[in-house]
């Protein structure tokens, strides 16, 4: 049985006051329209049609290959809004699923059940419900005796006696396409506003005389529709809690959660400890044992085993297993700490590879470099990699030990095993096993180097 879906996303969004469209407001790292998707892609079993208009072009922009857009222009309600929809899904779809954009927190196991009571439902239509104790504006659900939904009254025309039910229209729907396309077009023009209200589809069913199911929702924090920001940081603390807990469940410890920012998409391995005031955005993947934060930034970054990230802030970055990172040390873009890679406080490092072992303890800048194994680098060590117009190399071989406040003038290769003296200015090439000093460093003796542990 084919499931499509349209999510309705053409409002404005007026009360955001923004000039970013509502739909790519941000929620946990993510445009709050990617979490509809989600959902929807979960329930579904073909591509999405999302309706757009306010904003479209930087909507349809970002959602890419991931759906359909059509235009609804002018917005004249949730039904005409619909009914944008019903040229590219007449005679392609069994059911519709509709739903809002605007509505992050609904999950796609409670759009899977509103689909499970469409299929086993005689009639055309079945919708989610909530009951809580402030209506927030919400329709009202008007149930006939049977138990099957009569009507949808809308706040403002509600009479006092349907205004204290507390049953509420969520904005979730399912329909029978066929039965749909038709009755979008039988919609009433509502004479107060102009417009043409999906809701209002119910009552044509209940005329039909075929019976509307409702889906009760049990928690109403899914429920959650983002109009402000307010509501937005409402929606945020929400899912924050919610990927916390996902994460605590798959086995990782969280000291503060309330303080711990993970975006949707992060990966976390078991018995891995993330400390409080530690931010993790984008395709960051975890993997397990390991002590990240307090007060790290970790953005796009892959991190083995049995790492420790201490205040520290990394970006496009890979670690390796064993790696001891912080506090205060930075990697930017291309930055690869092998196995057992130590980096001590206020150290950078950039498109380079430390190979296991290395030790970076104070005050240094790796730019462009391929540091061999078990190389120490002294205090103060910097890659001179840049010569104001071009970026140049730096490779410095195994067992090499670099004096405290090393110039290295790019390009240049140190040879395995060679030791540059504190404060010396390399900006020739250095043999193997050379041990060279000054400014700029000479070679004045060769070297032996110690077998091996
Ligand atoms: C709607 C429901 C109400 C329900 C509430 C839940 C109707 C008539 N009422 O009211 O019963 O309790 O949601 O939040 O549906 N949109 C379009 N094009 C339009 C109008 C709206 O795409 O022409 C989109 C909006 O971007 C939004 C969604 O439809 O994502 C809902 O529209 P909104 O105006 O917020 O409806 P409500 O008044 O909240
Ligand atoms: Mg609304």
């Amino acid at each position: 049985m084919k499931v499509t879906a349209v999510l309705l996303a053409a409002g404005q969004g007026t009360r955001m006051k923004s000039n970013l469209p509502k739909m790519l407001h941000a929620v946990a790292g993510k445009p709050m329209i990617w979490h509809s998707l989600q959902a929807i892609s979960q329930s579904t079993t073909e591509k999405p049609i999302v309706v757009v208009g306010y904003g479209a072009d930087e909507v349809t922009k970002y959602l890419g290959d991931s759906a359909q857009t059509v235009l609804q222009e002018p917005q004249l309600g949730t039904g005409h809004a619909v009914m944008q929809a019903e040229s590219a899904l007449k005679g392609k779809t069994d059911l519709v699923v509709v739903c809002y954009g605007d509505m992050p927190l609904l999950r796609g196991e409670t759009l899977q059940k509103l689909v499970e009571t469409q299929k086993n439902n005689t009639g055309p239509i079945s919708l989610l419900t909530v009951v809580a104790d402030d209506p927030r504006g919400f329709g009202r659900i008007i149930r006939k005796p049977d138990g099957t939904v009569e009507a949808i009254v809308e706040e403002y025309v509600a009479t006092p006696e349907q205004l204290k039910v507390r049953e509420l229209n969520v904005g979730g729907y399912c329909f029978d396409a066929n039965w749909l396309w038709d009755a979008l077009h039988r919609i009433p023009k509502n004479p107060r506003k102009g417009e043409y209200y999906l809701t209002d589809t119910v009552e044509l069913a209940t005329k039909d005389g075929v019976p509307v199911q409702a889906t009760l929702m049990d928690d109403v924090e899914e429920t959650i529709g983002i109009n402000t920001r307010v509501h937005l940081t409402e929606v945020e603390t929400a899912m924050r809690r919610r990927i916390n807990e996902g994460h605590m469940l798959n086995g990782v410890t969280m000291i503060d959660p309330a303080s711990t920012y993970i975006e949707a998409s992060v990966k976390i391995g078991k018995d891995t400890v993330v400390m409080p005031n530690t931010y993790l955005h984008g395709k960051t993947e975890i993997g397990e044992g390991n002590v990240i934060g307090p007060n790290s930034i970790i953005r796009d970054t892959k991190i083995g085993n049995f790492c420790k990230v201490l205040a520290s802030v990394t970006e496009g970055a890979v670690l390796d297993d064993y790696v001891d990172m912080g506090p205060f040390a930075r990697l930017r873009k291309g930055a690869h700490l092998g196995n057992h890679v130590h980096m001590g406080n206020f150290g950078e490092v950039k498109d380079s590879h430390l190979f296991e072992g290395v030790k970076m303890g104070h005050f240094s800048y790796i730019g462009n470099a391929q540091i061999g194994a078990n190389t120490n680098i002294g205090a103060g060590t910097i890659t001179c990699n840049y010569d104001g117009e071009k970026k140049h190399p730096t490779e410095i071989g195994e067992d090499v030990f670099i004096g405290s406040d090393t110039m290295l003038v790019a390009p240049l290769k140190i040879g395995a095993g060679a030791r540059t003296g504190a404060g010396a200015v390399v900006t020739k090439n250095v043999a193997e096993d050379t041990l060279v000093v000054g400014v700029p460093a000479r070679a004045i003796r060769k070297l032996e180097r110690k077998a091996k542990k």
